[in-house]
């Protein structure tokens, strides 16, 4: 076992704080990941908020990259030295989606069967089953997709979570193709990927909505064709008017807001689909005309982790950002030390960061 730094959040609403935690030795189907680096995200704020469980302590971080330490017994996939990018998608093979042939969708996704505690034996709940805002991780094997060593560790973390699901929102679940109009409703790191996700796919305009300036030309640097602001004109009326009054093929909601939901979903052309990756609250509500719902035909699709596949997909996305074609590094706004975390979390809540990522 090891004795090292995480953030944890004891309670709900309470500042987090750096304290010792310890991390067991790898045991059957496990590793210790040395995290490099871990960036921060909406949910990890959700987690200390309450709004995801009252499992309190959490220990918090799950967009990470690291080195593989040491693995358990039977470990294959992984050995000590690899770089890895952690997912929280590590698929079962055995749930009936994996039966299926649905792994993106597995229902029974694998994390680390020991707990890591505090020092005083408290055991721990990490984020999303990882728990990288700390010095080291134990996770399950398959939580480990070994990646191109030549990348950054604070790019290519961010594909653990939110770059992955705005990319993956436009790539996979909303299936755009070559020639395609795609509309994105909110432009902080997920909306942003699914801009870069859109001209990856060939997407022909990709037309980008906030209420903030700043996020329009950030979405920009990352190939946004159009931007339209929001909070000037309306977002559903001007997209018809750069589709030829048509509406777009595609519109991700990439915000988590009743409104947005409904303008992506009247945005739409006939027939086009509509994706949620904007996380709801629950007493959200949408309220649709039924005769629009069938009126207007197409698609609407939730996306989780924007239907990735990470050893499928994590691998392929970091050879992209290799060759120049996916810029992750313009989503690092700023490298932070572990003890920064909480100053993070107001700055993103203040939206003056895609990304802020903790360096180890
Ligand atoms: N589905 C998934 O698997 C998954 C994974 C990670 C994150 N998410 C979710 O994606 C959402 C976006 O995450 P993020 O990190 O990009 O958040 P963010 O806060 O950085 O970005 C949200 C953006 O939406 C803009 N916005 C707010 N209200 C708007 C409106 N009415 N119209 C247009 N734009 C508006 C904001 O200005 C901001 O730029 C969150 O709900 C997050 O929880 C989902
Ligand atoms: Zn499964
Ligand atoms: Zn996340």
């Amino acid at each position: 076992m090891d004795k090292v730094r995480g953030v944890i959040a004891r309670a709900k609403g309470a500042p987090v704080s750096v304290e010792t935690i310890i991390v067991p030795d790898p045991g059957p189907g496990e590793a210790r990941v040395a995290v490099q680096a871990c960036g921060v995200c909406h949910t990890d704020l959700h987690y200390r908020q309450g709004g995801i469980s009252d499992d309190f302590p959490f220990l918090l971080g799950h967009e990470a990259a690291g080195i593989v330490e040491e693995v358990g017994p039977g470990v294959t996939a992984v050995v000590p030295g690899d770089f890895v990018v952690l997912n929280w998608r590590a698929v079962c093979g055995e749930c009936r989606a994996c039966r299926r042939g649905r792994p993106w969708y597995c229902f029974a996704t694998r994390t680390a069967a020991q707990k890591m505690t505090l020092a005083d034996g408290t055991p721990l709940y990490p984020a999303l089953g990882i728990g990288a805002f700390a010095d080291k991780t134990l996770v399950a094997a398959g939580q480990c997709t070994k990646v191109d060593k030549r990348a950054r560790p604070e790019a290519v973390g961010l594909l653990g979570c939110g770059v992955t699901a705005g990319l993956g929102a436009a790539m996979f679940t909303g299936e755009v193709g070559p020639g395609d109009s795609v509309a994105i409703f909110g432009c902080g790191g997920v909306g942003c990927a699914a801009v870069s996700g859109a001209r990856l796919a060939g997407a022909l305009k990709v037309i980008a909505v906030d209420l903030d300036q700043s996020k329009l030309e950030l979405a920009e640097m990352f190939g946004a064709t159009h931007t339209v602001d929001g909070s000037k004109v309306d977002p559903v009326e001007a997209i018809r008017g750069l589709t030829g009054g048509n509406g777009a093929d595609v519109c991700i909601e990439a915000v988590g807001n009743p409104k947005v939901m409904e303008q992506a979903f009247y945005a739409r052309d006939l027939a086009g689909t509509l994706v949620q990756v904007g996380v709801p609250t629950p007493d959200m509500r949408i309220d649709l005309p039924m005769i629009d719902f069938f009126g207007r035909g197409g698609q609407l699709k939730p996306s989780w982790y924007g239907d990735c596949l990470p050893s499928r997909d994590f691998p392929m996305l970091v050879e992209l950002y290799l060759q120049g074609r996916l810029d992750l590094d313009r989503f690092v706004s700023e490298t932070i030390a572990l003890e920064a975390v909480e100053e993070a979390f107001h700055r993103m809540e203040r939206g003056e960061v895609l990304r802020s990522v903790v360096v180890l």
